[in-house]
């Protein structure tokens, strides 16, 4: 795993859009995987300004996402296929149809997550996985005790979850829903590479913990350790826990694969 500190949210999600950016342009045909929340809002952002003012291509990239919310419509406002049609896909040129958003209306849960693994496969598996972290310490929507090897499934919500996400339904946290079908931590370690997006104070102290602390169920962005591609990009509030940021600033600053990024 290697932690990159950048000064702002803007710099951290400028540098993440930058590496998605060099991914799609030495494979074309990337499968990306896609997480949602307003961390994401700036990445898509700039990958947006990107394909408008340099070409990034899309066109040949398929994507599967993270998670949805279960019993929320595609067209509803607050679902997240909805979320990634408005800021990223309808904006780009990937192809619609390429693109996976997990089914939180399926009649038969289990059979639309295993029929999402199955697409994943056949997609041959997820190239580049984004991530962000709860307060809960999930990725996706693993929450505390989803096991280490979990497959995407349904998952009930943690109360915290419901409340920090609670802004996107009018503040109210009793309107978030309860459920959700979310990739699993297995699921997610499958990648060929993960990089976690994080900002902000309020993610400080999981962060350090998901990143310094012991591997645990309790924390599942804590599965990240197990990655041998792993990258944490943080701005200085998100970073403000960490113990050992003086080492982390040092393989920013002089390793080479960093160089063209400073
Ligand atoms: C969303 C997802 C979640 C979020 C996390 C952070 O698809 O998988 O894990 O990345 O809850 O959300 P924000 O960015 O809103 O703080």
């Amino acid at each position: 795993m290697e932690v990159i500190i950048q000064a702002t949210p803007e710099e951290a999600a400028e540098l993440t859009a930058r590496l998605i950016a060099a991914r799609v342009h030495a494979k074309p045909t990337l499968v990306l995987g896609l997480a949602t929340g307003r961390t994401m809002e700036r990445v898509y952002d700039r990958l947006v300004s990107r394909h408008q003012k340099e070409g990034l291509d899309f066109s040949q990239c398929h994507s599967f996402n993270l998670d949805e919310y279960i019993g929320v419509p595609p067209e509803d406002e607050h679902s997240y296929r909805y979320y990634m049609n408005r800021h990223l896909f309808s904006r780009v040129n990937v192809k619609l149809a390429n693109t996976h958003v997990p089914d939180g209306m399926a009649e038969d849960l289990r059979a639309g997550a295993a029929h999402y693994e199955q697409l994943i496969q056949e997609a041959g598996g997820i190239d580049l996985q984004l991530l962000g972290i709860g307060e809960a310490g999930h990725i996706g929507f693993n929450e505390p005790l989803s096991a280490l090897m979990s497959r995407t499934r349904d998952k009930a919500l943690m109360p915290l979850t419901r409340q920090q996400n609670a802004e996107m339904f009018g503040g109210d946290a009793d309107k978030v829903p309860k459920r959700a079908v979310t990739m699993g931590v297995g699921t997610i370690l499958d990648a060929r590479e993960l990089i976690l997006l994080a900002t902000g104070g309020a993610k400080a102290s999981i962060l350090a913990k998901a990143v310094e602390g012991p591997i645990t169920a309790m924390i599942s962005a804590s599965a990240m350790q197990l990655h041998p591609n792993c990258k944490v990009i943080v701005d200085e509030a998100a970073a403000a826990a960490l113990k050992e940021r003086a080492y982390y600033d040092w393989i920013f600053q002089n390793e080479p694969e960093w160089e063209e990024y400073r």
